[in-house]
């Protein structure tokens, strides 16, 4: 194989999207558009890769976070060609051929790069354009043929005649193109048009002038190449992707009972048997195990979660690991660093952030707990509080093995409580309790008489607090 090397335009801002964030930041089911394009060019096993960034460039450069890419500024944006142009410094000393694709085709399939590379080295082409016929080509630019068969130009829709905009091959935004000739090419195009921009299509019709041939590879499906401009485009290829993820799921033995409402990001795992509700949403770097049941309207982002685990109605999961056999919900909300060990269970309204809890341990309703240990088979009461903020800092509460947290009871960090300890009902914990103790911090109860028609006799030393 030849030398190749990928450019990737994404330095516009795309008025289109009306959005103060630039349009390859957008995300597509979870993951910046413009991540697609660069996976799909590594996994189709081009190593050098470039990318023209210009709006929110460091932003852009913050979310690839990639050492093997380099970056180059086009400063101010003046079109695709002068885009393409702006690398020129960075592609001197490079012979091979040039990949130029755009950040926001985010559904290309590294399979087609492959074939389009395939086509352009068959034809012993210097320029070849990747072409296709979408069911509306409105927007594109249009493929414009000679008799030969070979392209003679594009033109863009803004500045395409009736006749012209009744063609239905469009220009992907894709081009193969020896390195030499693009930079020549690229000296002669001006901005004479309806948008006043360097156009980089106008390379073809340079190149014909020149009676040098360009090749159109035409891709049977057209969906792949939808270019996103608008919002509409954008949800749309989200959806694709999320179909896909669940067809290839569902191939792979996992069960979605009603798969059109449940949306899951190109990165997630699912295992074998596990069983997905209605409207479930999987995001992120989310990891679940096989024989799992996740119940309706739940949402996890970048958690992994083992087999066996039943993640009930309603629950929301951020960050958070749980182990094998656990059970979260209904209506449980575990926020980031938070760890659930193996079998344990966690209920209804109940709330944990940045805590461990332990294995077999159980915390069944209506508790907060934050900034804990938890160790294990430990029963966390009803109502259970860890009062970790003082209105300035947070502070951890230790809770050890076996212990029995009784209902109602507020534990004020910092504090401890050692294993083998129960805490009764209803108290308010300020100080560490030892290991295998009973604390109790509430008043006495009495009970008075009541007797009709007449006030209770209350002592004064009783209304003492
Ligand atoms: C472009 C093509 C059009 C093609 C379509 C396919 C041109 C003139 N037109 O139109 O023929 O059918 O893609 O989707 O090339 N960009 C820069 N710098 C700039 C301008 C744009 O880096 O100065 C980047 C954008 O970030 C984007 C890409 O180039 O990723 C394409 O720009 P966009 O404005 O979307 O071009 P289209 O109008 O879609
Ligand atoms: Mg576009």
């Amino acid at each position: 194989m030849k030398g190749y090397a990928a450019l990737i335009l994404a330095a516009g801002k795309g008025t289109r999207m009306r959005s103060r964030l630039c349009k390859v930041l957008h995300t597509v089911a979870g993951r910046p558009m413009l991540a697609y394009v660069t996976d799909a060019v590594r996994s189709a096993g081009l190593s050098r890769i470039v990318v023209v960034v210009g709006h929110q460039a460091d932003e852009v450069k913050r979310v690839l976070q990639e050492d093997e890419i380099d970056f180059v500024l086009q400063e101010p944006q003046l079109g695709t060609g002068h885009a393409v142009a702006a690398a020129h410094d960075v592609m001197e000393g490079f012979s091979g051929d040039v990949l130029i694709l755009c950040g926001d085709v985010p559904l290309i399939e590294p399979a087609t790069i492959d074939a389009f590379i395939r086509y352009h080295e068959l034809h012993t082409s210097r320029l070849t354009v990747l072409t296709t016929c979408p069911q509306d080509p409105t927007g594109y630019g249009r493929i414009i043929r000679s008799e030969g068969g070979l392209i003679a130009r594009i033109v863009e829709e803004k500045d395409a005649r009736d006749e012209e905009k009744a063609v239905g091959e469009i220009n992907t935004g894709i081009y193969l193109v020896d390195s030499n000739l693009l930079y020549d090419l690229l000296e002669r195009i001006t901005p004479n048009n309806a948008q006043r921009e360097y156009y980089l299509t106008d390379i073809v019709r340079e190149a014909a002038k020149e009676s040098i041939p360009v090749q159109g590879y035409v891709l049977e499906d057209a969906a792949q190449m939808v270019g996103v401009n608008t919002r509409a485009e954008l949800a749309y290829v989200s959806s694709r992707i999320w179909k896909t993820r669940r067809e290839d799921l569902m191939r792979s033995g996992v069960t979605l009972l009603e798969p059109a409402s449940v949306y899951i990001d190109r990165q997630v795992t699912v295992g074998e048997d596990t069983v997905v509700h209605p409207l479930v949403t999987l995001s992120g770097d989310t990891q679940i195990g096989r024989d799992c049941i996740i119940e309706s309207v739940v949402t996890i982002r970048d958690s992994r979660i083992g087999n066996n685990v039943s993640i009930l109605q309603g629950s929301r999961l951020d960050r958070v690991v749980v182990e094998d056999g656990a059970s979260i919900g209904p209506m449980a909300h575990l926020r980031p660093e938070t760890t659930i060990g193996r079998d344990a269970r966690i209920g209804n309204f109940v709330e944990i952030k940045k805590t461990v809890v332990g294995d077999g341990t159980k915390a069944a309703h209506l508790t907060y707990l934050g900034d804990s240990v938890i160790g294990d088979n430990v029963n966390i009461g009803c109502g259970t509080i860890t009062c970790n903020y003082d209105g300035k800092k947070k502070h951890p509460t230790f809770i050890g093995n076996q212990c029995f947290i009784g209902s109602d009871v507020q534990l004020v960090a910092p504090v401890e409580v050692g294993s083998g300890s129960i805490i009764g009902a209803g108290s308010t914990i300020t100080r560490d309790v030892p290991p295998n103790s009973l604390a109790v911090s509430r008043t006495k109860q009495r009970n008075y008489p009541l007797r009709h028609g007449q006030e209770p006799k209350i002592t004064d030393e009783d209304r003492e607090p």
